[in-house]
């Protein structure tokens, strides 16, 4: 035998000096859940450890969190009931909760990157990310509504936009849209490929954004999230979006995507971002509660398998607990 591949394991020191990825806080991605109200902080079952939280209270967090390293967020609104409709104008309403949050965040932390995310979905009557017309989401009416909301978020100290609604052209719209308005610096990160994935339940649950039981509309987001059964597909979405000016490109899931990580590394030199989605988070927690997995362990497993995976940054909702178990 010559070669021996256990000579290089054989104790602690020669493993670090071979370790070819190191996770660290510069790697995270917070996503964040704000609700009206004040000193308000309500838990979401499924998702143990996270809350939605009133604005006082979110901005408290981004100063711990930044403390902590964590310098990114990205953050979803829950919208109450009357303010939803099937054009989603709230989300461009100038004193709506999103464009109030980013302000006082920017205010408060101006280091503090800020991705709201950008889709109709909290704003619709029907919980979806787009405008309903005839019974369908209707790409092209939507592509306004998500260009008349990035800018609005831009207004209001958006760094960078996030849309996640998966509607054809719309980097193309929202680039445009931003340019036009003079935002020429904010960023596009755009969700490229967004699997229609049964890992979004907790984080639905949590904005109380599923689709709603009707006949009269889809009755889930299977006509414009990607199918996960196909992977030559992803490329596509991907190079569409980079070519209409997308910043940062994002793959979601992440874990049970990791294929799709790997391929799209090797194609584009853009960042990649993936996202460790709520069901996967819930799937953890679930089974550390239960003792069955290290906690620990096994989100510094799971965030440096997708960072392996070829990630240049992760959304996990896990960030500031194993940003204290990484500063230790
Ligand atoms: C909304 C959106 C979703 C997620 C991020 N943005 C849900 C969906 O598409 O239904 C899911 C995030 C998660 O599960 O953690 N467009």
């Amino acid at each position: 035998m010559f070669t021996r591949n256990r000579r290089l394991r054989s104790n602690a020191s020669i493993r670090s000096l071979i370790q070819e990825t190191q996770l660290t806080t510069n790697d995270f991605v917070l996503p964040m859940f704000v609700m009206e109200g004040d000193n308000k902080k309500e838990a979401i079952s499924s998702m143990p450890g996270v809350f939605r939280q009133s604005l006082d209270l979110t901005v408290q967090q981004v100063k711990e969190n930044y403390a902590l390293g964590i310098k990114a967020i990205n953050i979803y609104m829950k919208v109450s009931d009357n303010l939803k409709d099937n054009t989603g104008k709230e989300a461009w309403n100038p004193n709506g909760l999103m464009q109030t949050t980013i302000k006082a965040i920017k205010d408060a932390v101006p280091e503090v990157i800020i991705m709201p995310d950008v889709a109709l979905d909290p704003y619709s009557i029907y919980g979806h990310d787009g405008i309903i017309k005839n019974g369908k989401v209707d790409n092209d009416s939507t592509l306004e509504a998500l260009a008349n909301m990035s800018v609005s978020l831009a207004e209001a100290g958006a760094d960078i936009v996030a849309p996640s609604d998966m509607m054809d052209g719309r980097v193309l719209a929202i680039r445009e849209a931003l340019d036009e308005a003079n935002y020429t610096d904010c960023g596009i990160l755009s969700y490229a490929a967004k699997y229609a994935s049964a890992f979004y339940g907790p984080f639905r649950s949590a904005l109380d954004s599923a689709p709603v039981d009707s006949q009269d509309i889809p009755e889930d987001k299977k006509t414009y999230q990607m199918d996960f059964h196909n992977s030559r597909e992803a490329i596509t979405e991907v190079l569409d979006d980079v070519a209409e000016g997308a910043d940062i490109i994002m793959i979601k899931p992440g874990m049970p995507y990791l294929d799709i990580v790997s391929k799209v590394r090797e194609i584009i030199t853009q960042p990649i971002a993936v996202y460790q989605v709520s069901g996967e988070y819930a799937m953890i927690k679930a089974a550390a509660q239960n003792g069955w997995l290290d906690n620990d362990k096994v989100l510094i497993e799971s965030l440096t398998s997708i960072k392996r995976a070829g990630a240049d940054m992760i959304f996990t909702y896990a960030a500031p607990e194993v940003a204290k178990l990484l500063n230790k």
